[in-house]
């Protein structure tokens, strides 16, 4: 068996990973080749709480094309951070300011319980629960969603519906799971009213939770599931199809985006696709240096 494929079997889903046409899925060993002047991505940033802070003021996203992909390279400037234009919950500037000073300051736990009591918007009103994010505090992947859908409301844990089994399927594959070396967050920490997308101003006004995280976290990787997420960490609106095999750059840490997997389980043909992302992700991993040893 070759490598890719125990890593499908490993998956429990190989018919329906297997690529729809041979040799489109990369191999992991040919899938970075990311030239040598822009490796300097792949390496991690010391982020401290003011750089994080003044990231939210200020905040640029690069990207670099993995060769072969067929994406042309571009460096962009990110938008700023989108100000609310209004803030039923939020207060004014200042007080937004304020808050994210104070945000940016707290550990783990008390971050976590910032994040409980949060009444910064109109989503805090019909939560049962606030889904803060799992994971290993050590991790150095960080997998990033849209924000808790049912099950994960009812159970404050992000990725445990139906999407979720399916990701733990992924990290499975890579030899991965929510408990070791992966952190698993997402954009909003309250569930959005029939799912539907965070808004812009409910997303800004929880994005120094993830922010946050992020700094704590320090991942050597971070895997964007799917467009809200991707165009919310990146600012940019492209579509996922075009952000995919790519290495961009959040704070100084390669990220790589993928489909989501709730989009996943309404296409599974694009699985493939998914898992090339995937793979590209653990190659970038490997280049990024030794592992504390972990996977
Ligand atoms: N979809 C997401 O983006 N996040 C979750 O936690 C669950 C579903």
């Amino acid at each position: 068996m070759s490598r890719r494929e125990q890593f499908l079997d490993a998956m429990g889903l190989m018919p329906e990973w297997l690529p729809r046409q041979h040799g489109a899925v990369l191999e992991v060993p040919e899938a970075l080749q990311v030239p040598e002047s822009t490796a300097g991505v792949v390496e991690r940033a010391a982020i401290g709480a003011e750089a994080n802070v003044a990231a939210a003021r200020d905040t640029r996203t690069a990207s670099v094309t993995a060769p072969g992909t067929g994406h042309p390279g571009s460096f962009d400037e990110g938008m700023p951070l989108q100000q609310p234009a209004r803030r039923p919950h939020g207060g004014d500037h200042a007080q937004s300011n304020a808050r994210a000073l104070e945000i940016a300051t707290l550990d783990w736990e008390p971050l976590a319980r910032h994040v409980a009591d949060c009444q910064a918007c109109q989503l805090c009103e019909r939560r049962t629960n606030t889904v803060f994010g799992v994971g290993d505090q050590q991790a150095e992947w960080m997998f990033i969603g849209e924000g808790p859908g049912e099950q994960e409301d009812l159970q404050g844990e992000p990725f445990v519906g139906q999407s979720g089994k399916l990701l733990d399927n992924m990290l499975r594959a890579l030899g991965m799971s929510r408990q070791r070396n992966v952190y698993i967050a997402n954009i909003v920490k309250c569930r959005p009213p029939r799912n539907r997308d965070p808004e812009p101003e409910e997303a800004a006004l929880c994005e120094p939770y993830l922010q946050r995280q992020i700094a704590l976290l320090r991942p050597r990787l971070i895997v964007v599931l799917g467009k809200v997420a991707a165009h919310r960490l990146l600012r940019t609106d492209a579509p996922v199809s075009r952000l995919r095999g790519q290495v961009h750059d959040y704070e100084g840490i390669p990220v790589v985006v993928t489909y989501h997997p709730s989009y996943l389980l309404r296409s599974p043909n694009e699985k493939a696709k998914a898992w090339d992302d995937l793979c590209f992700a653990r190659a970038l991993h490997e280049r990024s240096g030794p592992s504390a040893g972990r996977a």
